[in-house]
């Protein structure tokens, strides 16, 4: 129970989740890891992908004795981490499946959109995802996919609006937009620094699904379940780690995340 909840993305998109986890369970302890020194992952080949989450979720388990690992990554998700669940000796959630919940229950005319990383688009890992949670809802839906190769770039250098993402956010956002969808999931843990303008482009009919409070309410059942919750209400410890510069992390992750995000430490693969 005193026991950390675990958590990786490539970068800072992660820290969107991480911002959900820390509001709702505030007295759990936490720890972060930001693959900085490697990102992006969205464009890389997914074995890789792969390989990467390995390590990453060992590392949570071997160093920090996490109860939970949560890939805060959908295009690690997205690269099929079947195989690693199976061998990791604590639960694994990931960002998928809550936000594809999140978004069949947003839409009222069944025309969904959702945009990511190229990996996670090309798994079609939220067509399955979408597929299954508009069959528990009953319901029909038709579901419009983009990739949007630069945002994250955007995000990881602290750029989060102005004329250059604007214009980049109107041409990739073309495909969803022409199909009128009315919700929108952000399907890339990055995309929620970049709401802003998304919903500029997008207009103010359509609801834009961010599965970052989904995944925290699917933390808190899990651990709930599993009668793994710290007790009591001192607050939890937070911890961030980076592969890349570490300062850089602490600066920029404190304006995305906010003051839990004081001090950052080295992490590198083993
Ligand atoms: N934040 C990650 C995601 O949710 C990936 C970003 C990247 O490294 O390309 O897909």
């Amino acid at each position: 129970m005193e026991r950390p909840i675990g958590m990786f993305d490539s970068g800072f998109g992660g820290l969107t989740v991480a911002r959900a986890v820390i509001d709702l369970l505030p007295s759990e302890h936490l720890v972060y890891i930001g693959d900085t020194g490697r990102y992006p992952y969205g464009s890389k080949p997914s074995d890789l992908v792969r390989g990467y989450a390995r390590e990453l979720a060992w590392s949570l388990v071997d160093e920090h004795d996490v109860k939970l690992v949560v890939v805060a990554c959908n295009t690690a998700a997205a690269a099929g981490l079947d195989d690693l669940r199976a061998e990791l000796p604590v639960p694994m959630l990931d960002v998928v499946a809550p936000g594809a919940a999140a978004l069949v229950e947003a839409t009222t005319s069944g025309r969904i959109g959702v945009i990511g990383t190229v990996g996670t688009v090309a798994s079609g890992a939220y067509l399955h995802a979408v597929q299954s949670a508009a069959a528990v809802a009953g319901l029909d839906v038709e579901l419009c996919s983009a990739a949007c190769p630069g945002f994250v770039e955007f995000v990881e250098r602290g750029q989060v609006s102005g004329d250059e993402v604007t214009v980049l956010a109107e041409r990739l956002l073309a495909p969803v937009r022409a199909v009128d969808v009315d919700a929108l999931l952000l399907g890339c843990t990055h995309y929620p620094f970049l709401a802003r303008v998304i919903s500029d482009v997008m207009g103010p009919g359509v609801t834009l699904v961010s599965s970052a409070d989904e995944t925290a309410f699917a933390v808190h059942r899990l651990l709930e379940h599993l009668d793994l919750l710290r007790p009591g209400t001192d607050p939890g410890e937070h911890r961030f780690r980076s592969s890349g510069d570490i300062d850089r992390f602490r600066d920029l992750g404190a304006r995305l995340l906010g003051p839990e995000l004081n001090h950052t430490e080295a992490w590198s693969p083993s």
